[in-house]
């Protein structure tokens, strides 16, 4: 099977100098990715700014912004069997990019920001071939919010995980997993470390 996968944060930029992002690590998507390498499949990881060294044998694009990602997710689309967005994409954007450090005043400052386009919504409409994974990162309600997503998002499935506590989700080693299908069906993985996490959506996702 031939898997797009995409990690880490992206990074919206307000000037030369400075930029809004989040604390996505990039170690789920690219334990993933490994996994997937490891059981044979073909992977195209499209990553944002991490602090990880490429899985040998992947293809790999690197990315700063949600519009390169996005760019990057439509270029790549058609040729995989199976999507798994796993990236924390932000949500917003500075509405103007200076292309001079802003400066410092004696004031408040307020940034103005926009939507950033959401990838996966973005496919909804195209012919298909491919599964569609979404990940969804709850601080709390974790399987009505991401049961809306699933949905919203037109996924087949949602890997959903609270990132409310430090022992689990975004930066740790370790996670623990809520998925959900699109015929209802949900299938808990309790706390692991991602690498055993990841071998077991592999399993998933090559299943469905
Ligand atoms: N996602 C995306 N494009 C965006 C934002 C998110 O494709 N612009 C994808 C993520 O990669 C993930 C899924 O949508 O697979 C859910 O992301 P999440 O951050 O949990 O949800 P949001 O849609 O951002 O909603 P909210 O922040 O309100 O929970």
């Amino acid at each position: 099977m031939r898997f797009l996968i995409t990690a880490g944060p992206t990074r919206e930029l307000i000037d030369p100098v400075r930029y809004l992002s989040n604390r996505s690590s990039g170690k789920m998507g690219y334990a993933i990715a490994e996994a997937a390498l490891e059981a044979g499949h073909g992977v195209v990881l499209i990553s944002g700014p991490v602090n990880l060294d490429p899985p040998r044998g992947a293809h790999f694009i690197s990315i700063l912004t949600s519009d390169e990602m996005y760019n990057a997710v439509h270029r790549s689309v058609r040729d995989c069997d199976a999507l798994v967005m796993c990236a924390a994409v932000a949500d917003y954007k500075p509405q103007k990019f200076s292309t001079t450090k802003v400066k410092k005043r004696d004031e408040n400052l307020s940034l103005e920001l926009v939507p950033t386009r959401d990838i996966l919504g973005s496919l909804q409409n195209e012919d298909r071939h491919f599964l569609v994974v979404g990940f969804a990162a709850e601080t709390n309600d974790l399987e009505a919010n991401a049961q809306k997503k699933l949905h919203a998002k037109h996924c087949d499935i949602i890997v959903a995980n609270d990132v409310s506590n430090s022992n689990s989700g975004m930066e740790s080693d370790e996670n623990e997993v809520t998925i959900l299908f699109r015929n209802g069906e949900t299938k808990n993985i309790s706390r692991a470390p991602k690498k055993i996490i990841a071998r077991e959506l592999v399993k998933i996702f090559t299943n469905t």
